[in-house]
């Protein structure tokens, strides 16, 4: 199950896809717990941190919710079909709970956060609803539960960054693991729930982040992909470490605990440094960057070391500088192309992928058009595209009427995802002939003959299985032909 492919960051194909417990878990309580994710990579990494709370319990781990004593669905609410998903599969557990009625059925994420006590009138198979910042409460509103009331916490914290919890890593390959940096996001794009579900953003502690990399890797993992929303935004000042769960100005002034000498400020370029540094075979990827953010000295740091990926996913989400300013994304098309063009610059051959949203407000066929346009320009290597979804509580839904007729964004959603098509096609094109370095993930979907795995811009390739290597390890192969995804091709040394 390809759970950590970073390229998939938000692509709802994932959803869905159940999230079980592989663990060996510590002293056992004798109740099994269940837990499935949908959403972003940051979903994903979050149910590893409530695994990790729950595990600290004595909680066993079952792939089948009918065994479950605790069933979990962490849930995403970035579109209105997304939250549609969550309530049918909610709809799937009524059967197993009515078999098991000590069954305790927990709503944790962004729809969490977005319904609170809502969700417990709309969905009365619900016990316990959760919130991102509150996952250290789980083991007590479980026991609120078991004492028959209904519990809700879905307090936002300004502090909480999960730094000391050690991810139980779920349906691992064992190669590839998403590492949070930081949490929420301060940025309020019209369109987007996110700041209100997920709260103000904060960066971890760098420490944490590279010792939980420098783990993974003597674990044996080799490739860590970097999770924030705007991870261009990461920042870490020196003496912000404060004593736990004290976080007034006032204690702040008091007892400001000084961390070490050597470290200044860390922002995202030396942090990617400080990860890159852990080990020359220890891959880096990182995602989202943000247009308004990406620093020349971000896209220097990649350059400089070869095993920080050659990929950026830079969402675009419209080519029109009006739209962007209604969407109050704070670039323009042409800010958006400079960075464009220092990508190309700075690092040749890098991949770019982003995310497109069509039919934002009142957005014109010449807009639209502009869109296209911006397609043609970079040629994307891959590319996530939806109609936009008015989502309650937004600055958009505020503000400006939902007023593109479905009919017409769904027609400028073929339209872009046609294009897009053309492009993801010649950029696997232009990669036949040429020797690429793969971190091997494991066998591909198709065959137990054949291997597959990444190469250093994100594309999969699949190649066959040989005696001289094995997950985890790097080849060289080199690509002799495509299917309309993947890259093909044999090993050469
Ligand atoms: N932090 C990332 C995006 C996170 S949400 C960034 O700033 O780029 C992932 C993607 O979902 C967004 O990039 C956007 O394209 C899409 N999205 C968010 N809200 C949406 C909405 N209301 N309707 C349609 N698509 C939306
Ligand atoms: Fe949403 Fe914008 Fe933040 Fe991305 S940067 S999570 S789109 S508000
Ligand atoms: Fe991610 Fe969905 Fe929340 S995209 S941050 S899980 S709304």
């Amino acid at each position: 199950m390809d759970l950590i492919t970073p390229d998939k960051t938000h692509d709802e194909a994932r959803q869905g896809e159940a999230l079980m417990l592989d663990a060996t878990m510590g002293k056992n309580n004798g109740r099994k717990l269940y837990i499935e994710s949908y959403g972003c990579a940051m979903n994903f990494s979050d149910s590893e941190i409530v695994a990790s709370i729950l595990q600290e319990q004595g909680f066993e781990t079952t792939k089948d919710y009918n065994n479950a004593d605790v069933v979990f669905i962490n849930t995403c609410s970035i579109r209105e079909n997304a939250e549609q998903r969550v309530r049918n599969r909610l709809k799937e557990f009524t059967v197993a709970k009515v078999k098991n009625p000590g069954m305790v059925v927990g709503v944790l994420g962004c729809m969490a956060e977005r319904l609170k006590s809502k969700f417990l009138e709309e969905e009365k198979l619900v016990d316990v609803v959760v919130g991102p910042d509150a996952y250290r409460d789980l083991p007590n509103l479980i026991d609120k539960v078991d004492g028959g009331q209904k519990a809700v916490n879905v307090l936002l914290s300004r502090e909480e960054t999960y730094a000391d919890i050690n991810p139980v890593r779920l349906n691992s390959n064992g190669i590839n693991a998403f590492v949070s940096i930081m949490r929420g996001c301060d940025n309020m794009c019209s369109f987007c729930v996110v700041p209100f579900t997920r709260g103000r953003e904060r960066s971890r502690d760098p420490h944490s982040i590279v010792k939980e990399c420098t783990d993974l890797f003597n674990a044996g993992y080799r490739e860590v992909t970097l999770l924030g929303q705007n991870v261009d935004s990461y920042k870490w000042a020196p003496q912000t470490t404060l004593p736990e769960g004290e976080g007034s100005e006032e204690q702040a002034d008091k007892e400001v605990l000084p961390l070490g000498e050597d470290l200044g400020g860390v922002n995202f370029a030396n942090l990617l440094e400080m990860v890159a540094l852990i080990n020359p075979d220890l891959r880096v990827r990182f995602s989202t960057s943000h247009p308004k953010d990406i620093t020349d000295e971000v896209l220097e740091t990649i350059a400089k070391y070869e095993n920080i990926c050659n990929y950026i996913h830079l969402p675009v989400q419209s080519g029109n500088s009006r739209v962007l300013e209604l969407m109050n994304r704070t670039y323009d098309r042409e800010w958006y192309m400079n960075r464009v063009d220092a990508i190309r610059r700075i690092i040749p051959g890098c991949a770019i992928s982003t995310d497109i949203i069509t039919g934002f407000c009142t957005e014109t066929e010449e807009e639209h058009q502009d869109t296209l346009s911006m397609i043609d320009y970079v040629g994307y290597d891959y590319a996530y595209m939806f109609m936009y979804s008015e989502r309650p509580g937004t600055l958009a839904a505020k503000r400006y009427a939902d007023d593109i007729p479905e009919p017409v964004k769904n027609r400028r959603l073929k339209e872009v995802v046609e294009k897009q098509r053309h492009y993801s096609y010649v950029r696997l094109q232009e990669q036949i002939g040429k020797v690429q370095r793969v971190l091997i993930e494991g066998f591909s979907k198709k065959s137990d003959q054949d291997y597959c795995g990444r190469n250093d811009q994100n594309a999969m390739v699949v190649f066959p299985v040989g005696e001289n290597y094995k997950p985890g390890q790097y080849v060289n192969v080199l690509v002799d032909r495509t299917t309309t995804a993947t890259l093909l091709g044999s090993v050469v040394d």
